[in-house]
C-alpha cells in the first residue's frame, strides 16, 4: 500500500491453502492485508508498518529439518502477532515450549471450550465448533503463557504470551465451518491491533491505478483482452493510468463462445472507447492442437501459441515493454505458484503456460483478488451489467470443455449446446444465481433413434456450479423440468448428439473445468 494512512495487517505465508483466505477475511472487515512470504525480513515487515501480523497454517511440522522460520527479529518489533495451526506451534516452540505428534490426528471439526471469553474471544460464546487440520499439537506451553481455549484433543488450543500480544490459535478462523471465526480475526485485527476499518475497495482502485503509474512510467503496456470480466477489469484500471501507452488486443483463438469474436471489440469500443486490436489466430491454434489430447499439453500449445500472437502484435505496433493479465489469486494458487508453498492442480494458461523468454515484463493488478471481489471493482468502474454478470470463461475457452483431440465437429457441439444451456438458464432466471454452465464433450458415444433411424452421436455433459470463489464448488440442482428442456433442445437442435448427462460431481474433488 502506498498510502500511509490506511492500517495495515501482514499475513506471512507459511503455505496453507487457506492463507490468502485471510488475508481476504481482514479486507472484508474493511482493513487493507497483504499476504507477504514467511521468510520475509523484519525490515521489510517494519517500513510497512503493519498493526498486526499473523502466521498462517502449513503443511509442515515445526520440528522437521526444513520447516519454515520467519525472521526472529519480528517478534521484537512490538506489533500484536496471531499465529494459525503451524503459526501457532511456532510461537510455541519459539518462546521455549513442547510441539509433539498428537495421539491422533485432529482433521474436520471440533468443539472448542473457550476459558476466557474476553480479548481474543470476545463475544465469541464459550463454545463454538472450530475447524481443526493438523497432526501436530502444543504439549507443553511457554513460560509467560496461557491457555484461553481448549478441545477435547489440544488442551491448548488457544494460547497468548501475556503482556505481549502474542497469540497462537490451533485452529482455523478464517474458514466458515469455525463458528465466529470473523469475530475471532476481528478481535485480533480492531481490537488487539488496533487497525482502523477505514479500507474499502475504492481505495483498491486508486491504489492499483496508482502502483500501475509508478510501475510502467513512461513505457508501452499490451493488455491481452478476452471480454471477461478480469482482462477488462485490467483494460479500464490501465487506460485510466497510462491512457494512450496502452494497447489492447483480442486473440481469436477459435474456442471461444458463439459470436464472441464480434461483441468483445465491439464493446471494448462503445463502452469504453478503447481500441481493440484483433488477431485472427483460429487456424493456427487449430492446426497446432490437432491430434492432442492430454489436457496439460493443449493448455501448453494454447499458453505458447498466444505468446506468439502476442509477440507478433509487439512487432507490428510495439515496441511494448510490459504485458498485463488479468490472472487472479486462485489463478496463482491452483498453478502452484503462490507465495508459499502448495500444490499444481492445473496450469492455467495466464499463469505457467506463457514461456520465460518472452521479452515482456508481466503486470498482474488483479493477482491479489477473488473473482467476486473483482466483480465489486468492475462495478466501481462502469463495467455494464452484461459483461458483470457473465458467467467466467477460461483463457483457454472451449478446450478444456472438449476432452481428447478438439475436431471441427466437438467443437460445434460445445458451442451450440452451451449456447442452448446459456439460453435456458436466462429464460428460467437461474442464469445470475450460478456461478458457471456450460456443455462439455468427449469422444464417448452412446446409440440413440433419430425418427425411426439408429444413430450413434456424441454424449454431451452439462456442467453447472455453485461457487463463491472457484476454489470449491457445488454441482447445481437443477430443476428436472429445466434439465429435460436443456437435454430435449440439445438432442434436437444440435446435430451429432445422441445422449445428454449431467455433472453431479461437486469440487473436490472434481475441478469446474473437465480438463
Ligand atoms: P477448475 O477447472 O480449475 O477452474 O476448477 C476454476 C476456475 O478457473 C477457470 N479456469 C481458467 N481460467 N485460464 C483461466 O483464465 C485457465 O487456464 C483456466 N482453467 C480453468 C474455470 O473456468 C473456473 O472458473
Amino acid at each position: 500500500m502506498a498510502d500511509d494512512k490506511i492500517d495495515k495487517i501482514i499475513v506471512l505465508d507459511f503455505g496453507s491453502q487457506y492463507s490468502h483466505l485471510i488475508c481476504r477475511r481482514i479486507r472484508e472487515m474493511n482493513v487493507y492485508c497483504e499476504l507477504l512470504p514467511y521468510n520475509t525480513p523484519a525490515k521489510v515487515i517494519n517500513d510497512i508498518k503493519p498493526k498486526g501480523i499473523i502466521f498462517s497454517g502449513g503443511p509442515a511440522s515445526i520440528y522437521s529439518s526444513d520447516s519454515p522460520i520467519p525472521d526472529g527479529q519480528i517478534f521484537g518489533l512490538g506489533v500484536p502477532i496471531l499465529g494459525i495451526c503451524y503459526g501457532h506451534q511456532l510461537i510455541v516452540d519459539k518462546f521455549g515450549g513442547k510441539v509433539k505428534r498428537a495421539s491422533y490426528r485432529e482433521y474436520g471439526s471440533a468443539e472448542l471450550f473457550i476459558d476466557d471469553t474476553s480479548d481474543l474471544f470476545d463475544k465469541v460464546g464459550s463454545k463454538i465448533r472450530c475447524w481443526m487440520s493438523h497432526a501436530d499439537a502444543a504439549e507443553v506451553l511457554p513460560e509467560g503463557f496461557r491457555t484461553l481455549a481448549h478441545t477435547q484433543n489440544s488442551p491448548s488450543a488457544a494460547v497468548v504470551k501475556t503482556g505481549m500480544n502474542i497469540y497462537g490459535i490451533q485452529f482455523h478462523p478464517e474458514v466458515v465451518h469455525t463458528e465466529n471465526g470473523l469475530e475471532i480475526l476481528k478481535n485480533f485485527s480492531h481490537k488487539i491491533s488496533k487497525a482502523r476499518p477505514d479500507w474499502r475497495m475504492e481505495c483498491f482502485v486508486e491504489e492499483a491505478i496508482h502502483n500501475i503509474r509508478l510501475k510502467v512510467r513512461n513505457e508501452r503496456v499490451l493488455c491481452a483482452v478476452s471480454g471477461g470480466i478480469d482482462s477488462t477489469t485490467v483494460a479500464i484500471l490501465l487506460h485510466k493510468a497510462i491512457g494512450s501507452n496502452l494497447s489492447c488486443v483480442f486473440v481469436n483463438h477459435g474456442l471461444l463462445r458463439e459470436d464472441e469474436q464480434h461483441q468483445v471489440p465491439k464493446l471494448f469500443k462503445d463502452h469504453f472507447d478503447i481500441d481493440v486490436i484483433y488477431v485472427d489466430a483460429e487456424e493456427v491454434f487449430l492446426t497446432n492442437l490437432k491430434g492432442v489430447s492430454d489436457p496439460e499439453m493443449k493448455r501448453k500449445i494454447i499458453g505458447s501459441e498466444f505468446a506468439n500472437s502476442f509477440l507478433k502484435v509487439a512487432l507490428k505496433n510495439g515496441p511494448f515493454q510490459w504485458l498485463a493479465q488479468g490472472t487472479l489469486y486462485p489463478d496463482i494458487i491452483e498453478s502452484g505458484v503462490s507465495k508459499g508453498p502448495a500444490s499444481v492442480i492445473k496450469t492455467h494458461h495466464n499463469v505457467g503456460g506463457l514461456p520465460k523468454d518472452l521479452n515482456f515484463k508481466i503486470i498482474e493488478p488483479l493477482r491479489n483478488l477473488y473473482k467476486d471481489e473483482v466483480r465489486i471493482v468492475a462495478k466501481l468502474l462502469g463495467v455494464p451489467a452484461v459483461l458483470l454478470n457473465r458467467h467466467p470463461f477460461p483463457g483457454p475457452g472451449l478446450a478444456v470443455r472438449i476432452i481428447g483431440e478438439i475436431t471441427p465437429k466437438k467443437l460445434k457441439i460445445a458451442k451450440h449446446a452451451s449456447r442452448i444451456v446459456e439460453q435456458e438458464l436466462l429464460r428460467v432466471g437461474l442464469y445470475d444465481n450460478v456461478w458457471q454452465a456450460y456443455a462439455a464433450v468427449g469422444d464417448d458415444r452412446a446409440v440413440g433413434v433419430l425418427g425411426d433411424e439408429r444413430m450413434y452421436g456424441h454424449i454431451v455433459i452439462i456442467r453447472v456450479v455453485d461457487s463463491t470463489d472457484a476454489m470449491t464448488a457445488n454441482w447445481t440442482r437443477l430443476p428436472h423440468d429445466l434439465l429435460t428442456d436443456i437435454s430435449n433442445r440439445i438432442t434436437n437442435e444440435v446435430e451429432g448428439v445422441s445422449w445428454v448427462t449431467y455433472a453431479v460431481s461437486s469440487k473436490p474433488p472434481a475441478t469446474i473445468e473437465p480438463q
